[in-house]
């Protein structure tokens, strides 16, 4: 077994990636969990569930490489059955599965659900823990507890402290002790850096046009014919007996206006089965947000997300710059990561290859 930290020097000393003293200073908690998820678990007479070792809670400003620590960690632990997920589409999955036990007459599907998910995983790896619905905030405690006891080892990546996640959420005091599990089920390790590797390589504008005006309409018709050719028809996804309709598709490219993607009552769950049915997205006239449009603003974040987590290339038009695009109202923290991605995503090279 090659431990972690040897990994990431072999890997900084060919020029793979550039060493970092706010990563090099998380080595320990990594090679720790490698090294007590390498351990034979004791079996005996009494068999209860392996006893999880302390995971990691990483936190940190954007584009610090936390996720990209957690997949090479993910990647290299030999023979420990592991999954790496997103945080909202690991809850979409858990909601479809309590929904359908409740269904077959479960009333509390919670431990049953946590305990399959167990079943065949030791480590569950969590990118972006946010917690911004109440139905996920009612479930995450009993949930990460009934996944703790099982023996499963969580790491998570995410833009804020333990303490401040559900901020100012409805019924908070009910989320208070999923907060203390986390802090005692999970070392919360601050990654502390400087560098912003996502500024680092923010390249051209190429897939950027702003502001929103006549010349960036044609420049959107024109990168849309070169695209496509210029023919197109509507894509229906049905999600959970519903249909979302993107009004222009083309073999695996799309296009559509902010307000149909974002000024619709559309969740998480519906983003991330539009990012998994196109390779690209044209995204027409995003506007400046506000308070006065915070709900738009907040499922902008989440259409991001689930687009960057797929690598789905954006391509769009705008009012403003991202860092300008939402500037006050409640949410202009999360905003910044979205900022931050929207600028990687910029650049000429990002997204899936090309097949
Ligand atoms: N040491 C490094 N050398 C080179 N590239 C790096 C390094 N660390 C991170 N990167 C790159 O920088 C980009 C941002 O990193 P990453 O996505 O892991 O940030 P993050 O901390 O998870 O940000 P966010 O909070 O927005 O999710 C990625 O493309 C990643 O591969
Ligand atoms: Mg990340």
């Amino acid at each position: 077994m090659t431990k972690f930290s040897t990994i990431y020097a072999q890997l900084t000393a060919d020029g793979t990636l550039q060493s970092d003293p706010a990563q090099v200073a998380v080595m320990d908690e990594f090679d720790r969990i490698q090294k007590a998820l390498n351990t034979p678990v004791k079996t005996g007479w009494f068999r209860k569930a392996p006893e999880a070792p302390k995971g990691l809670y990483l936190w940190g400003g954007v584009g610090r490489g936390k996720s990209m620590l957690m997949d090479l960690f993910v990647q290299h632990i030999d023979d420990v059955p592991a999954r790496r997920v997103h945080f909202h589409a690991f809850m979409q999955e858990i909601h479809a599965a309590l929904h359908k036990a409740h269904q077959n007459g479960v009333e509390d599907a919670v431990a049953p659900v946590a305990k399959k998910v167990a079943e065949s995983v030791r480590l569950l790896a969590f990118d972006e823990m946010q917690i911004t619905d109440i139905t996920d905030a009612m479930i995450v405690g009993r949930l990460f507890r009934a996944l703790f006891e099982a023996g499963v080892c969580v790491i998570t990546t995410s833009n804020r402290h333990p303490d401040e996640l559900y901020k100012n959420g409805l019924n908070r005091q009910l989320f208070l002790p999923a907060i203390d599990l986390i802090k005692q089920k999970t070392v919360v390790h601050e990654m502390v850096s400087p560098r912003d590797y996502r500024q680092d390589r923010l390249a051209g504008e190429e897939r950027f046009f702003t502001p929103i005006s006549e010349e960036t309409r044609a420049t959107m018709d024109a990168v849309w014919r070169d695209l496509t050719g210029g023919e197109a028809e509507p894509l229906v996804l049905r999600i959970k007996g519903r249909e979302v309709e993107l009004p222009a598709y083309r073999s695996g490219i799309a296009r559509a206006p902010f307000y149909d993607l974002c000024g619709k009552p559309l969740g998480p769950g519906d983003y991330l089965v539009i990012a998994d049915a196109v390779r690209v997205l044209m995204i027409d006239n995003i506007p400046r947000l506000s308070r006065s449009n915070f709900n738009e603003a907040k499922r902008f974040v989440t259409l991001i997300d689930a687009l960057y987590e797929a690598r789905v290339k954006l391509i769009a038009s705008a009012a403003a710059m991202p860092e300008m695009l939402y500037v006050e109202g409640e949410g202009t923290f999360e905003f910044e990561r979205t900022a931050s991605r929207l600028r990687e995503m910029m650049a000429a090279d990002w997204g899936q290859p090309e097949t």
